[in-house]
């Protein structure tokens, strides 16, 4: 299901599931997202291939979700939420990500909340920033994520500084 939006500065963006064609742009903004280092954990270069291999994945889940948000046919951000396995069953995990260049216009918030609005058929919704995350610990409280639990300096940055890992959840009904 497509749906039309505008940014705070007034620009259309469309929120669409992804496409296999979607994915080498996914793939660059995720390598630009690792490469600055303080916001995922991973600092790995992704490929297209693993992409490819994720997007096989998700597409023979029963109910995975995965949005993008594209500015005049481009990428600039997505959200998805896969399911957990086994005794996870019940429980998504979120993940959002929206191109450095787009930030702040209110594209992170219109994917979180299409995303959360498909997730009809989960009853926990997990999420796990960095404490020092506090652009997306915000607009995940702001949609009723409360933390409940932390790994204390479970991170090292490349300048030397530990943050916590957050766990963050909601609960759908
Ligand atoms: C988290 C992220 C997806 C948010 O996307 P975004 O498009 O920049 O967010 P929005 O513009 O929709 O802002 C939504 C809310 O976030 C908060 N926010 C946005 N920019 C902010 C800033 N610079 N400082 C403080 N709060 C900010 C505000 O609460 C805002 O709501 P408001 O407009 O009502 O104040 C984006 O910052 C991102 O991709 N970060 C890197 C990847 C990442 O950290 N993903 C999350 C991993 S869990």
């Amino acid at each position: 299901m497509r749906k039309n939006y505008r940014t705070k500065n007034n620009q259309c963006f469309v929120v669409r599931p992804v496409t296999k064609k979607d994915l080498p742009a996914l793939v660059d903004i995720l390598n630009s997202v690792r490469a600055e280092r303080k916001f995922v954990r991973s600092e790995k270069i992704a490929t297209l291939e693993q992409g490819i291999k994720s997007f096989e994945e998700f597409t023979i889940n029963d109910s995975y979700i995965w949005l993008v948000a594209e500015i005049k046919g481009k990428v600039v951000g997505e959200s998805k939420i896969w399911r957990g396995d086994g005794k996870e069953h019940h429980v998504g995990y979120l993940f959002l990500m929206v191109a450095s260049e787009w930030r702040n216009f209110g594209i992170g918030e219109v994917l979180l909340r299409h995303v959360l609005t498909q997730a009809k058929n989960y009853e926990k919704i997990c999420v796990i920033p960095f404490s020092t995350n506090l652009v997306a610990i915000k607009l995940l409280q702001k949609y009723g994520f409360v933390e409940e639990a932390r790994r204390k300096k479970q991170y090292k940055l490349s300048n030397g500084s530990y943050v916590d890992e957050v766990f963050m959840a909601k609960w759908l009904f």
